[in-house]
This record gives C-alpha cells, sequence and structure tokens, in this order.
C-alpha cells in the first residue's frame, strides 16, 4: 500500500451511474451512460415512501407514469389519469427521493391539442412538481410538442410502441410487426430524436424490432416488453414487486410477492387483534 493510498479517490462504480453520486441523475449522466454501453434500471412509482425506498436502492431513473392509473388510483385504464393526479403524484415522488431523477409523465389530454398545450402543461410539471423531465407519447405526431418542450429547456422522453393512452384505438397488443410497422416504429423513433426527446421508450415491442430502433439512434431507448437489446429496462413497481392482483403482464418479472407478505401481515395483524394478543405490554404507555 502506498502512503497516498488513503488520500486516493475510491475506485468508480461504474452501476448505475456511478454509485457514490450524491446529486440527482440528469440527462448528461444518461447520455454518457449510453456512450459507455452500460445498461439501466428505472421503474414506475406513485407515492413518496415506495420511491425513497427505490432512490435508496440506487434506481437513477423513476417514472410518475399515467399508470397510476391501474396501479394506484383504481381506474380500468390511464385514460382518466388528469394533471391534478399526475401533479400531486410527481411532487410527491420528487419530495420522497434524493438522487433519482424524476420523469413526470403527461396524461392523455394534456398536450394532444398541441404543442403550447404540452408546454403549458409541462411547465407546471416542472415548477409545481419538481420534476426534470417529462413523457409523452407518440413519435411522428406529437413531433411539434416534443419541439416546443425541447427548445424550451424541458428534458422530453418519447413513448412509442404501445401507447395505453390510444388504448380505445389500439386495443393492448405487441406492436411493429411486420416490415411496415417496424419501419414506422424507427421513423417514430428519429423523428423524437430529431426534436430533440432524450430517451425513447418501448413498450411491448418485438425484440428484434427494438435492437434495430435501439441502433438507429444516438439517444437511450427504454425498453418496457421490448426484450434485452435496449439501453435501459423499465418495470412498472406494482408489477415488479408483486404488489399487482390478477393478470401481470408476460413481460415483467416478480423479484418478490408484496401482496401474499403484505396479506399475511394484516391477516396476522387481524388475528392478534381478535384474539387480544395485539397491544402487548410492549406497545402500551401507562
Ligand atoms: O405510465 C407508465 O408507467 C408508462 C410506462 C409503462 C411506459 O408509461
Amino acid at each position: 500500500m502506498s502512503p497516498h493510498d488513503s488520500q486516493a479517490k475510491p475506485e468508480r462504480d461504474t452501476r448505475l451511474f456511478g454509485g457514490t453520486r450524491t446529486r440527482r441523475t440528469t440527462v448528461h449522466d444518461i447520455a454518457a451512460a449510453r456512450d459507455r454501453g452500460e445498461k439501466w434500471p428505472m421503474l414506475s412509482v406513485y407515492d413518496a415512501m415506495t420511491a425513497s425506498v427505490f432512490d435508496e436502492a440506487g434506481i437513477p431513473v423513476l417514472l410518475v407514469g399515467d399508470s397510476m392509473g391501474n396501479c394506484h388510483l383504481g381506474y380500468d385504464t390511464t385514460v382518466p389519469v388528469t394533471m391534478d393526479e399526475v401533479t400531486l403524484l410527481s411532487a410527491a415522488v420528487v419530495r420522497g427521493t434524493k438522487r433519482a431523477m424524476v420523469v413526470g409523465d403527461l396524461p392523455f389530454g394534456s398536450y394532444q391539442e398541441g404543442s403550447v398545450q404540452a408546454l403549458r402543461s409541462s411547465t407546471r410539471l416542472v415548477k409545481e412538481a419538481g420534476v426534470g423531465a417529462v413523457k409523452l407519447e407518440g413519435g411522428e405526431r406529437s413531433l411539434p410538442q416534443t419541439e416546443l418542450l425541447a427548445d424550451s429547456g424541458i428534458p422530453v422522453m418519447a413513448h412509442l410502441g404501445l401507447t395505453p393512452q390510444s388504448v380505445n384505438a389500439m386495443g393492448y397488443r405487441v406492436q411493429g410487426r411486420g416490415t411496415k410497422a417496424a419501419q414506422q416504429l424507427v421513423r417514430d423513433a428519429k423523428a423524437a430524436e430529431d426534436a430533440g426527446a432524450f430517451a425513447v421508450v418501448l413498450e411491448l415491442v418485438p425484440a428484434e424490432v427494438a435492437a434495430e430502433v435501439t441502433q438507429c439512434l444516438t439517444v437511450p431507448t427504454i425498453g418496457i416488453g421490448a426484450g434485452p437489446h435496449t439501453d435501459a429496462q423499465l418495470l412498472v413497481w406494482t408489477d415488479m414487486a408483486g404488489m399487482t392482483g390478477g393478470k401481470v403482464p408476460r413481460f415483467s418479472k416478480q423479484y418478490t410477492d408484496l401482496r401474499h407478505v403484505l396479506g399475511e401481515a394484516a391477516e396476522a395483524f387481524g388475528n392478534e387483534v381478535l384474539s387480544g394478543a395485539f397491544p402487548s405490554e410492549e406497545h402500551t404507555f401507562h
């Protein structure tokens, strides 16, 4: 050991943009990870406490997705989600985190009218909730919106493939199958990148098509149900943690069985109240 070793910088942890980072992830970190060929994880999350767990676990980017409709607010789809709901929950996630970039999802009806509406909605998310970026669905069809947001200094994440806000027109099925659809997906992704998007989400897309899109872009792709070749992988936290009741998408892996664990805890609490075992002396004041 040399005398200088105690002053030497700790070896850089290249996982998750540097494990010792104390500030929030920026778009520059994300671009640099792409340049290094470094993969990264991302989760959709909707409340401060759960977000703090993922922040402490080192997840570098958190999306306050409009999947809150199905996974947090009890709607059947993402379509009814409002700007008030996304703003409120995005602010909670920002408050619960120190290091993650928080991306606020523009809900259905908050940007489709045009670029000025998109700027108004995004400005609200940036100023009132404190998000570091916004996400919107569409490539070529959302070009004016992406362009104005990027020109206004608001980082934009584009969302292609299955776009759940169009569920009434599109249904829930794999997108980009067949040559024509794959070519359109590449065009959409290039359009989003050219308009200034800093990353592109690909949802429910064949792995080969996601690989092709990833090769055509200089900005990172984020896959959800898009195979292993994208730069990042995104899951909805309730699916990833086994909290979702009923059917979970095939592409989503359950890393724990939280629904079962919580159910067992609630049952044990109920039983102890019934039997009088809770509260015991330990949990009682005199
Ligand atoms: O709302 C969300 O969580 C999303 C991802 C599933 C892409 O849009």
